[in-house]
């Protein structure tokens, strides 16, 4: 490997004690990749179910109907994270568990198993933080148009009303939506994500949906659990010209203005970035009166998940908005090709304070996809993750130390799982998971966070 690594930046150095007492310690999941248990106990059809289903869509051509069997070995995967020593799991729920055909007649025993989950959490000392929305669409929704049909958004705070009517006594995070970049571009434009369609207009009346969905469910959450801490998780990148051009400066810009500000703007109370509204044209979204103040409803703290930067060079003709992602050589990258980049993370969060301000961030996902093994001996050597996790930790001390309010880091993830279009080609898990006899091994990465999160010992 021909890359550099700064000393000074290794990160094997990174200590708990270095973290505000109060920092939350977590790791992610979410229902689809995890769960399985499709068709149990009256859980009606996902888009992820009818996309998987559709041959080509998925890499392996797998799908998520068993993926790690949680639904049935939850308790020993809630043990896992106890062991890890982290005090706070972020998990998605179902929706089409709960609401089999996306609205009206509520599936009891999909309520029941979230009940029982969080009080799981809750038992093993696990701060539970759920995501109501981790793409799991019920199919019956996308029927009627999906989120590019506003109707959804309805659908959507029932939704809401029902599970945090359930469930918040107990469950005081709350994550509207995860990623909502991935579930309108990947699943409208780029198509590699369910729904699978392709189209740009579609895309961004999706997003704008996802958004509206998103400020109002949040003073709803607070009605209903008024102690309730809500926010949404945004995929952030840093962005960067891939040469010295002026051409390329200018793209980096457009690319940051609709992968970030897109979001970040709306969000923040400024209105979707005029300068990509003028490249978008009709294709932009119709807006009602109300929209942009619901979507700016205050929020208690940023969602960012954090993986990979990206170099951007100008690419006249390519759509939507003629910017190309740059592979940039001698870097270090995962098995799925993201460069690695801590330093990247930096940038990135402590851009989102300059701009924006917000007075509480979380990291609710950074993780990364290597070839692991499981050796005969029964261990996963997974040098790669453990030394990419103790950059990315040292990276978010570099980042609080610049003035980011950074309360929490939560790993992606607790379980190799369904990776989407990849299928289980590309394992992200602090546990190795063996998807023929489900058996879960703790990496050495898994280990070095444990011993990490250890309270109380001085040098590590
Ligand atoms: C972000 C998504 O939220 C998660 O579902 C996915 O598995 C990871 N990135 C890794 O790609």
């Amino acid at each position: 490997m021909n890359f550099k690594i700064d000393p000074s930046h290794s990160g094997a150095s990174v200590l708990r004690r270095d973290f505000p007492s109060d920092f939350r310690w977590g790791c992610s999941t979410s229902s689809y990749q995890i769960e399985g248990a499709a068709q149990e106990d009256g859980r009606g059809e996902s888009i992820w179910d009818r996309f998987c289903s559709e041959p080509g869509r998925i890499r392996d051509g797998s799908s998520g109907a068993v993926a790690c069997d949680h639904y049935h070995r939850w308790p020993e995967d809630l043990d896992m994270a106890k062991q890890l020593g982290v005090n706070a799991y972020r998990f998605s729920i179902a929706w089409p568990r709960l609401l089999p055909q996306g609205r009206g007649a509520v599936n009891e025993k999909g309520l029941d198993f979230y009940s029982r989950l969080v009080d799981g959490m809750l038992e093993r000392g696990l701060q539970p933080w759920a995501t109501l929305y981790h793409w799991d669409l019920p199919q019956a929704l996308q029927e009627q148009g999906g989120w590019a049909n506003r109707a959804t958004v309805d659908a959507f705070l029932e939704y809401t009303e029902l599970v945090t009517r359930r469930l918040g006594d107990r469950v005081k995070h709350w994550i509207t939506h995860n990623e909502p970049y991935c579930t309108a571009f990947l699943g409208n434009f780029e198509g590699n994500h369910a729904p699978g369609l392709k189209d740009h207009k579609t895309a961004l009346l999706v997003c704008h949906h996802l958004l509206l969905s998103h400020g109002r469910a949040v003073p709803l959450i607070k009605r209903l659990v008024p102690d309730a801490n809500v926010g949404i998780t945004l995929s952030l990148h840093p962005i960067s010209p891939a040469s010295d051009s002026v051409e390329d400066a200018a793209a980096a810009i457009r690319h940051d203005g609709l992968r970030n500000r897109w979001f970040l703007d709306p969000l923040h109370g400024r209105g979707y970035p005029e300068d990509v509204l003028a490249l978008l044209g009709s294709d932009a979204p119709q807006l009602l009166s109300n929209d942009l103040r619901e979507i700016a409803t205050p929020t208690d703290f940023l969602g960012v998940n954090y993986y990979f930067p990206e170099r951007i060079e100008n690419a006249p003709g390519v759509a939507p908005i003629a910017t190309r992602v740059v592979e940039t050589h001698g870097v270090e990258r995962t098995a799925f090709g993201w460069e690695v980049d801590p330093e990247g993370m930096v940038t990135l969060l402590t851009r989102i304070q300059r701009d924006y301000a917000p007075n509480c961030v979380y990291l609710t996902e950074n993780g990364s996809t290597f070839e692991d093994e499981l050796l005969p001996d029964g261990r996963v050597e997974d040098v790669q993750r453990r030394s990419y996790l103790q950059r990315h930790l040292a990276a978010a001390q570099r980042a609080m130390a610049a003035g980011v309010p950074l309360k929490g880091y939560f790993a992606w993830s607790l379980l190799d799982n369904f990776e989407w279009a990849e299928g289980y080609l590309r394992r992200f898990g602090l546990a190795y998971v063996d998807f023929e006899t489900q058996q879960r091994t703790l990496k050495a990465s898994g280990q070095w966070y444990a011993q990490f999160l250890q309270p109380g010992e001085a040098d590590r």
